[in-house]
């Protein structure tokens, strides 16, 4: 073999890294093959039949259910720091015209650091504080956000509301509707973690480095931002959109067959049977559409994960209705606009991430695998005028 010919290597067995691992987490447990996924050892079913999103932070941050005081605290904390600092707010307003909502999200994560007083203290009593700081603000960006490019005033948090219903108020300015508010506050509870997917690895990945908080969350919003992870969500929406009417969905679903297009909101990297949060998410939209009266997108999605289950193709490969599938017509039943969907994401997987990063710096080693190298070898230098 001459120097410049492609070296041959073995093939790769690890492509995307499946079925690697490479962190020992207690944090949460996913068990693919039989649909189970555990915060702290709870099983996520019976923490939605009776937890709430700010419990789950506590308990994903702190290893056990919080006290009642220590959860009226944490709370407090968190509700504070939806008032944002003003710096972040004029720089909302600033923003070009059409900015793509999950950037905004990344760049205010990044500027947020800017005005933390502990953004480069990495003492466990500052992550905390960080956390639940990042916990809030994150849903005041989002809210201050949309109202802005809306061109209404951004609305201030209310200190007796919480964590999902507070949202729904900052984004409206209206009550929010109880029943919305629980959806809401459920979909938070049911995606605030999930092991390591490809944004929780960026986050431990960039915390590895001993760099801070606030840098390794702005590379998991980034990471979560792709149509393949967090976007998925929108997407799953915009296909429901694209389909239109029930009658149309076996059609749409054959030319999409036909295409060789993914039906967005299913499949899986790590669950080969359906995803165990899209029962309890199916039941939100339920009654969230048998309460507006609106079932048409619920039944849409419906039709299609029926169409798809009977395909021996989507069988095969055991494709299943992920998290995102029933996400997308729950969030749009709250009239959350699609292409904030990914956004409401990052407010429940900050609970996740932050959980991550401490994990990580508090027994570090620097994430640094392998490339399994497929280029060349010592090939020649050809000095510039001598190239074609
Ligand atoms: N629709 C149609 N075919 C699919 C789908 C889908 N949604 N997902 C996977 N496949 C097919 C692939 O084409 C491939 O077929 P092949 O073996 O004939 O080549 C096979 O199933 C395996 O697919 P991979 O992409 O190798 O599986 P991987 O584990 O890498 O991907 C992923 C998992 C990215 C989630 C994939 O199923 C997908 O793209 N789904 C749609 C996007 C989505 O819903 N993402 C959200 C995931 S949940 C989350 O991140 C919160």
């Amino acid at each position: 073999m001459s120097n410049t010919e492609a070296a041959k290597p073995a093939p790769s067995k690890g492509g995307g890294l499946a079925g690697m691992v490479v962190a020992d987490s207690s944090i949460s447990f996913v068990d693919g093959a039989a649909g189970i996924l555990e915060y702290r050892g709870y099983d996520i079913r019976e923490l939605a039949a009776h937890s709430h999103f700010e419990e789950v932070a506590y308990l994903l941050w702190n290893g056990h259910l919080p006290s009642a005081k220590e959860l009226q605290e944490m709370k407090a904390q968190a509700r504070a720091c939806l008032f944002l600092p003003p710096e972040i707010i004029a720089a909302l307003r600033n923003l070009p015209k059409g900015a793509e909502p999950m950037s905004v999200m990344r760049s205010a994560v990044s500027m947020l650091a800017h005005y933390d007083p502990e953004s480069e203290d990495s003492t466990p009593v500052a992550h905390q504080h960080k956390a639940c700081r990042l916990l809030g603000q994150i849903s005041g960006v989002l809210a201050a956000f949309e109202r802005i490019r809306k061109g209404a005033e951004p609305v201030k948090p209310r200190m007796d509301l919480d964590h999902a219903a507070n949202f729904l108020w900052m984004l409206s300015g209206e009550a929010p509707d109880p029943l919305a508010a629980k959806a809401l506050d459920q979909y938070l509870l049911l995606l605030a973690e999930h092991e390591l997917n490809a944004s929780t690895f960026s986050a431990r990945v960039t915390a590895s480095t001993g760099s801070d908080l606030h840098s390794a969350i702005t590379s998991a919003v980034g990471t979560l931002k792709g149509p393949l992870h967090g976007a998925a969500v929108q997407e799953a929406m915009e296909q429901f959109l694209e389909i239109g009417t029930i009658d149309n969905v076996g059609p749409w679903f054959t030319q999409v067959r036909a295409a060789g297009r993914r039906v967005m909101g299913m499949g899986h990297r790590v669950y080969k049977v359906r995803d165990p949060r899209a029962a309890p998410l199916m039941a939100n939209v339920e009654k969230m559409v048998e309460a507006t009266g609106e079932r048409g997108w619920f039944d849409i999605a419906r039709k299609l994960e029926a169409i798809a289950m009977q395909e021996p193709y989507f069988r095969e490969r055991n494709l299943s209705a992920n998290v995102d599938f029933y996400s997308a017509p729950l969030l749009y039943s709250l009239g959350i606009p699609v292409d904030t969907f990914t956004c409401v994401f990052t407010m429940s997987r900050i609970a996740g991430w932050t959980a991550h990063v401490y994990e990580q710096q508090a027994n570090n080693r620097l994430i640094r695998p392998l490339a399994n190298y497929v280029g060349l070898h010592q090939v020649p230098y050809v000095p510039i005028e001598q190239r074609r």
